[in-house]
């Protein structure tokens, strides 16, 4: 099978370093992909995975890439394609791809979709109210006392939530959403939810339409600082499994947001066939659904497909053609940590081009695996190239000796203003 995968960053390596596992796998190209994955082979034949000069958001792009290659089977690792129909365009044109198509992916691409969604279909989630008026939203938070999350309702690189604890902070976030359009036109729009408390966790789904597999729970660490202090980031490490949840609650978590969703999806003529991310809180009163992503998180499948022990390119395909009833998912008994590890100054400005000493020594350890996010070639060197540049990733028979593993991992890496938490995981092990 020829494959293509679309995106660049660590998500996007995880699932190309466990897709070339596979032996159904006889060619695989990346667009655009990164230094790390330029660097997998395929297990059936040796064969370099080739990276292609396509941004995964430029469709015409990477249909006429598909055109010409012919590609069997394309997978979609980032939000912003399936977002803009991605998988509508392949179809359309006689392609077979993962991924949820335009009307699903509105999970993610639209908070106001998903609020409504929940609210009609019984999914446990934050008291909330969406608005387009600015005095009707700032009445809102100041019934909430000030405590709530404004979210704007479109893709803002993640970036379109914030926290607030009083009317003061409720008021300048409507203003910077609304009025200052700090997010452009994904802010039309805000979701306000009231301010929750307790332990975040991740879920992962894989769906085909009709049923959705569950993964283990895995969970993210988003502060780019230690004890959870700093600035929202993209995700700084993540570990699996977490702790927090045992098996039977976990299902039952799971039953409580998937059953009604798939129900839900059905009543709605919703065909999702693709991976779905509820960002869970289990709070007091039991979980709460914050969002849904509509992809696998980043960096949960560094966790999470280090520990898979299915053929992914089989799963995904079964995804897709409706056929996922018929597999059960088998996880290693190890734990697997991730930590990422950043340019100084992210989720700011911050430098590129520095170079990257150490991962030949770390790309011998056993049970281990340095995933690229933000790393480019120059002069034959790997030198950084984004915010988020490295996954550091290690497994092990129990979670202690994993971070054990990772940190040790991240002590032969260097690169001038590396930043990382020094607590990844640490919750887990109190
Ligand atoms: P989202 O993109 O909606 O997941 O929000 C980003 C992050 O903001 C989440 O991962 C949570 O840490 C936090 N967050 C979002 N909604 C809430 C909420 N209602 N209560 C508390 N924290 C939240
Ligand atoms: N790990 C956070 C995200 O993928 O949205």
């Amino acid at each position: 099978m020829k494959l293509l995968v679309i995106g660049s960053g660590g998500r996007e390596h995880a699932l190309v370093w466990k897709l070339a596992q596979s032996p159904l796998v006889t060619r695989m190209w990346c667009a655009p992909g990164n230094t790390g994955i330029a660097e997998e082979r395929l297990a059936k034949n040796g064969a370099l995975v080739e990276c292609v000069a396509v941004p995964a958001e430029d469709l015409p792009k990477l249909l006429a890439f598909a055109q010409q290659e012919r590609p069997d089977f394309t997978v979609v690792g980032p939000d912003n394609p399936l977002a803009a129909g991605v998988v509508d365009l392949f179809q359309a044109n006689g392609f077979k791809i993962w991924g949820p198509n335009k009307q699903a992916a509105q999970f993610e691409g639209s908070k106001a979709f998903s609020q409504d969604f929940m609210e009609r279909h019984g999914i446990p989630t934050a008291a909330a109210g969406t608005f387009s008026d600015v005095a009707a939203a700032k009445k809102f938070c100041a019934a909430l006392g000030g405590k709530c999350v404004v979210k704007a309702d479109g893709l803002a690189l993640g970036k379109g939530v914030l926290i607030c604890t009083s009317q003061t902070e409720a008021e300048a976030a409507v203003d910077e959403i609304m009025v200052s359009k700090a997010f452009g036109s994904a802010g039309q729009r805000i979701v306000i939810q009231e301010l929750l408390e307790g332990m975040e966790i991740s879920l992962h789904a894989l769906c085909d339409g009709k049923v959705a597999k569950l993964f283990p729970t895995s969970q993210d660490h988003k502060r780019a600082l230690d004890g959870d202090a700093g600035l929202n980031t993209g995700g700084m490490g993540a570990y699996s499994p977490a702790p927090f949840l045992t098996d039977a609650e976990l299902k039952s978590v799971g039953d409580a947001i998937l059953q009604p969703w798939l129900r839900g999806c059905a009543a709605d003529g919703i065909d999702f066939r693709g991976l779905l991310y509820p960002g869970v809180m289990l709070t007091k009163s039991g979980p709460k659904v914050l969002e849904f992503n509509a992809r696998f998180g980043d960096p949960e499948p560094q966790v999470d497909l280090t520990r898979l022990e299915n053929d992914l390119a089989e799963l995904l395909l079964a995804s897709t053609e409706g056929r996922l009833a018929s597999h059960e998912l088998r996880w290693s008994t190890n734990a697997s940590v991730c930590i990422v590890m950043a340019s100084g100054g992210y989720p700011g400005s911050y430098p590129k081009g520095k170079v990257i000493t150490g991962l030949d020594a770390a790309n011998v350890l056993p049970n281990t695996k340095v995933f690229h996010a933000g790393t480019a070639k120059k002069d034959g060197k790997t030198v950084t190239n984004g915010g988020r540049v490295l996954g550091v990733t290690a497994w092990a028979k129990d979670l202690a000796a994993a971070r054990n593993a990772a940190y040790a991992t991240v002590e032969k890496v260097q690169f001038e203003g590396a930043h990382y938490r020094r607590d990844i995981a640490a919750k887990a092990l109190k």
